[in-house]
């Protein structure tokens, strides 16, 4: 296979001075690729809310993923799924979002606390939902995933967050409900108790001591499901819910509700009009959301796909390189000193519900060796561009489209995602740093809008770098499926000492864990030789995540 010549540019001039140098040298003879990591070009810290996740009342995510009750024959921490804290927790976990997604739009939090068997029944957000709904899903006509019992509310959402070590993230409801129950909400999670009815409420549900909940979100997907709002109307609801929030000494970090994938007139009709007001409009933001699902390809089915199907997927996927940098770019327009972070809080695949899922179980599906390398393409964007992002959660955590787990009664397993974020760990808290890769292009067929078979070039291998102290850490992801790319690592300024890597892959690129077979698909560690001098060559398997822990002086 040869780097084509147009990539070969391209690539030589993100390396500066190397441009200069013919292609052959670029490469040594028997090496095909090769990674720079340039360790004096820092980009920023990797926050590690890029690990963050998402939890909605949307089919089997709450009810029985993560609550199954006290009474339970389900191991369980006060009604609490122990396998999913007990595993979750292992990821350190930085922020969950919760109730939703749309159900936040729909959702009074009233509803939620107090004695469980008093809580009020109400019809779920996706209860008639048509969108991608198997019919055995459609003709249910009860369970607690339809008809929303309110037996998981704040108090339960936040005890979770404590067992696994997570901080809530909320999502206010801007569609039904007006500011004063969203500040009513703040008061009840954070006040003091005994300072006000609302604390002394939270006291008598059993917790004291505050919340402390600073990530909030003023609604979700407000220009559909929450409200269906211009972005102009969005902006002047934006004001009015934060005009005046009680703070109770804490720095609230509060996420604007943002774009659809590529719509950049969202995001800049909501700044210019936010900022009608007076540029100090600005601080009011933490973050600005960002949604992209890369969808699924084919009939739909996760498992069910062919070559072409997984380069189609993988690559669209890729597309949040170009969604953050095109936002963050009209985000710079009106925030000049880019205060305001993206927040990425829905990424991943999403595929149709399995046929052996429960029917109540909305989009439950296993994913595949390919969703692992969406999720390692998706960690390795954000850490690439930890100067713009502040917060990522995949869609969604337990039971749902591009989950970290599965759990049915007391079955309960990891899905491949789950492995990838086990895998980038050492990166949180890291410093990111620019890093090259130049390696030759796999092409495959994709249909074109008319469905007509037309050809197309895809990178075989990406990632990205970080360093913390003397380690410094690599992430990549090795797109084709049927070659192994070699490539030497060169770390500049830095003697390479020692490596070892963790590898993510199988021959078959259906790879998958299910409840029969819960280890189908598990990352082994492999030991790696350095050559005299540091020098490192490694190869790096065909479709596979691969991390690589380098030892510098
Ligand atoms: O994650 C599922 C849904 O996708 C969320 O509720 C919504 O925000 C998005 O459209």
């Amino acid at each position: 296979m040869k780097i084509r010549r147009r990539e070969f540019v391209k690539n030589s001039l993100l390396l500066g001075s190397a441009a200069l140098i013919a292609p052959r040298s670029l490469l040594s003879q028997s090496v095909e690729s090769r990674v720079e990591i340039l360790l004096n070009e820092p980009i920023g810290a990797i926050n590690p809310n890029l690990y963050s996740h998402f939890v909605e009342h949307l089919g089997g995510v709450v009810y029985d993923g993560i609550w199954v009750g006290e009474k339970s024959k389900i191991p369980n921490y006060g009604g609490i799924r122990k396998a999913l804290v007990d595993n979750l927790a292992k990821l350190k976990p930085g922020v969950i979002r919760y109730p939703g997604g749309c159900f936040a739009d729909q959702y009074d939090w009233h509803d939620g606390v107090g004695a469980r068997d008093k809580r009020p029944t109400r019809v779920n957000f996706w209860a008639d939902t048509n969108y991608k709904a198997p019919d055995a899903y459609k003709q249910l006509n009860s369970g607690p995933q339809k008809y929303e019992p309110n037996w998981f509310g704040t108090d339960e959402f936040v005890r979770f967050c404590n067992l696994v070590g997570a901080r809530p993230y909320l999502a206010a409801n801007v569609r039904s409900r007006d500011v004063r129950v969203f500040q009513e909400w703040l008061e009840y999670c954070n006040a003091p108790a005994g300072l006000t009815t609302l604390s002394n409420q939270r006291s008598a549900n059993g917790s004291p001591d505050p919340y402390d909940v600073t990530f909030w979100g003023i609604g979700n997907e407000s220009w559909g499901c929450g409200g269906d709002f211009l972005p102009e109307e969005y902006a002047e609801e934006f004001r009015k819910f934060t005009a005046w929030l009680p703070s109770y000494g804490l720095k609230l970090q509060l996420i604007g509700s943002g774009p659809n994938g590529g719509d950049t007139g969202w995001t800049r009709r909501f700044f210019t009009k936010l900022t009608e007001k007076g540029m100090g409009q600005l601080n009011k933001l933490y973050g600005w959301a960002l949604h992209y699902y890369s969808g699924t390809t084919g009939k739909g089915n996760a498992a069910e796909f062919n070559e072409n199907e997984w380069y189609e997927l993988i690559s669209r996927s890729d597309r949040m390189e170009s969604l953050i940098k095109e936002h963050w770019q009209v985000m710079g327009e009106t925030d000049r000193e880019h205060r305001i972070k993206l927040i990425v809080d829905e990424w991943g695949a999403w595929h149709l519900q399995d046929p052996d899922m429960p029917p109540a179980y909305l989009y439950a599906y296993a994913g595949t060796l390919r969703d692992a390398l969406i999720s390692g393409l998706n960690l390795d964007t954000f850490q690439r561009n930890a100067d713009k992002v502040a917060m990522a959660n995949p869609a969604q955590l337990i039971n749902t489209i591009h989950s970290l787990f599965l759990a049915y009664e007391d079955k309960f397993i990891v899905t491949p995602n789950y492995h990838v974020f086990e895998m980038y760990m050492p990166h949180a808290g890291a410093t990111a740093v620019r890093t090259e890769f130049i390696s030759p292009q796999v092409t495959f067929t994709r249909l074109d809008a008319a469905r007509k078979e037309v050809p197309a070039n895809f990178w075989s291998l990406n990632g990205s770098a970080s360093i913390k102290a003397k380690t410094v850490t690599l992430t990549a992801v090795n797109s084709d499926v049927r070659n192994t790319h070699e490539a030497e690592i060169n770390i500049s300024s830095a003697r390479i000492l020692s490596a070892n890597a963790r590898v993510l892959s199988s021959s078959d690129i259906h790879a998958r864990n299910t409840f029969e077979n819960p280890h189908g698909l598990e990352p082994r560690n492999e030991n790696v030789i350095v050559g005299a001098g540091g020098k490192l060559v490694y190869k790096f398997a065909p479709a596979s995540v691969t991390r690589l822990q380098i030892a510098i002086a």
